[in-house]
């Protein structure tokens, strides 16, 4: 669990400026926490900025934000970024070397805004020098939570969510009072498709499952939200973060993504976070935590909503919650074969090499191979992860050929 009120003393004496490193600028997470920072700009100084391929959007950020260092964690445009930065007296690195040591700068503050797996060793060189980590990456909570959260504990690392929901819960969730607390209560807008017919969902093209409604993402969480992976990733997410029991986490369907989560009291009390669906909201949290910082986010103006609704979720339909919830509950291996398996599928998707509803198929095929063995270092997660990924890629070529065949068949 994070030691929030613990944490609050050491925090409140950094409240000078910070300085902070943004991994995975360039993303939608990226992206928005730039934003929140540069409206700030007294307060923050920003020390590295980190991307993947996206060198020119990087270059272009960097030239604005002036950090200290940008990295492109594909080696293939060093050039290019460097040519870039020319006479910037910015620094340039490239490769995923690089990345991990951009983590490793002495910022105070690290926001995780890395997409998938990828980010554990970045994340984990973070939290293994004491920094405040504000973790919008879910896949290595799924994958390695209980490495993390051991490492936050030793190094004094403060972790604080921005995944909206478990920002949500964070910030209602009175630890002082754990006994009282009856359940968790984590929403979910179910996607574009959550009240589709079963039918429906099997022409579910990419460019379909890519428009959420209410959210502007990046295209892996897009469409794990089409899926409900989405949740059900951050139903061991949540776990991980909070001391209650898997029974006492309940997902409930709420399509107007204005209730962002939160926790039931036994005394008949549910104190949930409520605000318009904008990821600046949490991101503003987490940055600006213990205090609260101004965001650009529209303040909720509740004589504005007519409709608030609640559903309940469709395993039938949608069976990656259910699946997710085997995973937490074995343990072992079976979260990280989860997490790669699904990482592997949606990418097949977005690719059009298999369909939306073979990405369940191939989850569960894959998640056959799980084993009980819990892995007790990162090099052990990155072994299973591999294999996995391997075994997935296998179901995706099967299922590929199918597909194939069926269309040529007519
Ligand atoms: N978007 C949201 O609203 C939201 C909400 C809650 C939680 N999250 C979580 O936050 C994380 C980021 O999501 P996102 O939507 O911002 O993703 P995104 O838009 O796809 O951005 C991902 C970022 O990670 C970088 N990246 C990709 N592959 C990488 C690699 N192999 N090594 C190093 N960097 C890499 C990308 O660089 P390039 O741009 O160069 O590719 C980009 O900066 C995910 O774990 C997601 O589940 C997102």
């Amino acid at each position: 669990m994070i030691e929030r009120m613990t944490r609050v003393t050491n925090n409140q004496k950094a409240q000078g400026r910070r300085t902070v490193t943004v991994l995975g600028s360039t993303g939608s997470i990226g992206l928005s926490t730039v934003d929140v920072l540069l409206r700030e700009r007294d307060a923050y100084d920003i020390m590295a900025l980190t991307a993947h391929s996206r060198v020119d959007a990087l270059i272009e950020q960097a030239l604005h934000v002036r950090p200290r260092r940008a990295v492109i964690g594909d080696e293939r445009h060093y050039g290019r970024l460097r040519e870039g930065l020319a006479g910037s007296g910015i620094e340039a690195a490239a490769g995923s070397d690089a990345v991990v040591e951009a983590a490793c700068m002495d910022a105070e503050w690290v926001m995780a805004a890395i997409v998938g797996a990828t980010a554990l060793r970045p994340v984990m060189a973070a939290v293994q020098r004491g920094c405040t980590l504000a973790l919008a990456n879910k896949e290595t909570l799924v994958c390695a939570g209980h490495l993390i959260l051991e490492a936050a504990r030793r190094h004094g690392t403060t972790i604080i969510p921005v995944d909206s929901e478990h920002s949500a819960i964070f910030q209602v969730f009175e630890q002082e009072h754990i006994d009282s607390i009856d359940k968790i209560i984590l929403t979910a807008s179910g996607g574009p498709f959550w009240n589709c017919r079963q039918a429906e969902l099997v022409r579910v093209t990419p460019r379909q499952a890519l428009a959420h409604p209410n959210w502007d993402m990046g295209a892996k969480i897009s469409i794990d939200s089409a899926t409900m992976m989405n949740k059900g990733l951050e139903f061991i997410e949540a776990c991980q973060l909070f001391p209650v029991a898997q029974s006492q986490i309940e997902v409930v369907i709420h399509p107007q993504s204005i209730v962002h989560s939160g926790v039931c009291y036994k005394d008949g009390s549910f104190l949930a976070q409520m605000g318009v669906p904008d990821m600046r909201t949490p991101i503003s949290y987490a940055l600006g935590w213990p205090r609260r910082m101004d965001s650009p986010v529209k303040t909720l103006d509740l004589t504005d909503i007519t409709t608030l609704t609640f559903h309940k979720t469709d395993d039938s339909k949608f069976p990656s919650l259910a699946l997710a919830r085997q995973c937490q509950q074995q343990g072992g291996s079976a979260p990280i074969i989860l997490n790669a398996a699904n990482e592997v599928a949606v990418e097949a998707f977005l690719q059009e090499r298999i369909g939306f509803c073979d990405i369940f198929a191939v989850v569960e095929e894959t998640l056959a191979d799980s084993t009980s063995n819990k892995p007790t270092t990162l090099e052990d997660v990155f072994a299973c992860d591999e294999k996995a990924r391997q075994d997935a890629r296998a179901w995706v070529t099967h299922k590929n050929t199918h597909m194939r065949a069926s269309v040529v068949g007519g």
